[in-house]
């Protein structure tokens, strides 16, 4: 693989392509914008920066989807970020129009690209995109479960005062009022979490972790979180470019799996060269499994308001 694009030049759409390209795992990053002169210009700096990090991974910014032809792997962060008060749920009609309208010019010149979706309401654009491209189900996912499995490792770790390598965290189920975190596998130093902390302490923790990117909105007043988004999604294009296999929460379509059908949702999933090559049933208990279940039901309940909006 040697080319991966990513749609919207944003702030999360620019520090991802940063992040890829410091990998160094392909020979160009395309990045993509409306608006004329901004993906040009951050390509052109961070090219300046590759003899100071030492990669050698091309940025080309454009406004032209002629430039994606070819593309192995595309992540679409195209969309409107949150503002303080909103849920990612108040932002599915109009950046529904914007999903479905990359997702086809992509599809124009790229004839198998695995899709990385991380747009907000996150599920249902992932959703969405697949529905729109027609690509098997495999080819398109999401991201949501590493960004929320690693800010809910943060907050474990500065409560606990341990580093945040010591701590494995995870959280599946929706990008939203749904998320369904895993206490019962998340360990530090290869200790269970429930062993560590009482039940009151881990739901502080994970009130923190649903609402870490409100947080972040309310405090920046403009845009939403960027760094440990980008993160989250860079090492999925990692994962896939290597074609590793490593195991991620990942929005993911669900053909009975954890006893769920015909949904995306975040579950564990392996990553490799043709986009999920396996979602992974790790052993839950019975509420996380029920809790899994509520939201299924919900995110499919949101695609289907979406596919009435569309109907209309
Ligand atoms: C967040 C956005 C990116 O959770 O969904 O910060």
């Amino acid at each position: 693989m040697n080319k991966v694009t990513v749609v919207g030049a944003g702030k999360y759409g620019s520090m991802t392509a940063l992040r890829i390209a410091e990998y160094d795992i392909v020979q160009e990053v395309v990045m993509t914008d409306i608006v004329e002169g901004l993906p040009q210009g951050l390509a052109l700096d961070i090219n300046q920066s590759r003899f100071v990090e030492q990669f050698n991974t091309k940025l080309i910014g454009t406004n032209d989807y002629k430039d994606t032809e070819g593309s192995d792997v595309v992540v679409i962060t195209a969309g409107l970020p949150r503002k303080p008060g909103m849920s990612r749920m108040d932002l599915l009609e109009v950046n529904a129009k914007i999903v479905e309208g990359v997702t086809e010019e992509i599809l124009k010149y790229s004839d198998n690209p695995s899709i990385i979706v991380v747009t907000n309401p996150l599920d249902q654009m992932t959703t969405l995109a697949s529905d729109v491209s027609g690509l098997p189900k495999n080819k398109v996912m999401g991201q949501a479960g590493i960004l929320d499995s690693s800010r809910f490792a943060y907050f474990i770790a500065e409560k606990l005062s341990v580093d945040t390598s010591d701590v494995y965290a995870l959280t599946l189920g929706s990008h939203g009022e749904t998320m369904v975190p895993v206490p019962s596998l998340c360990t530090v130093k290869g200790e269970p979490l429930t062993d560590i902390l009482s039940e009151s302490d881990i739901n502080e923790l994970v009130e923190k972790t649903s609402n870490g990117g409100a947080e972040i909105v309310g405090l920046l007043k403009t845009g939403s979180a960027y760094f440990a988004p980008a993160s989250s999604a860079a090492v999925m294009v990692k994962s896939i470019v290597n074609n590793s296999d490593e195991i991620f929460p990942v929005c993911a379509w669900l053909e009975g799996q954890y006893g769920i059908d015909d949904v995306y949702l975040g579950v564990p999933a392996k990553l490799g060269k043709n986009g999920v090559t396996e979602v992974v049933e790790f052993e839950l208990t019975e509420p996380e499994k029920n809790a899994l279940i509520d939201a299924s039901n919900a995110v499919k309940a949101k695609v289907e308001e979406l596919n009435n909006i569309k109907n209309q």
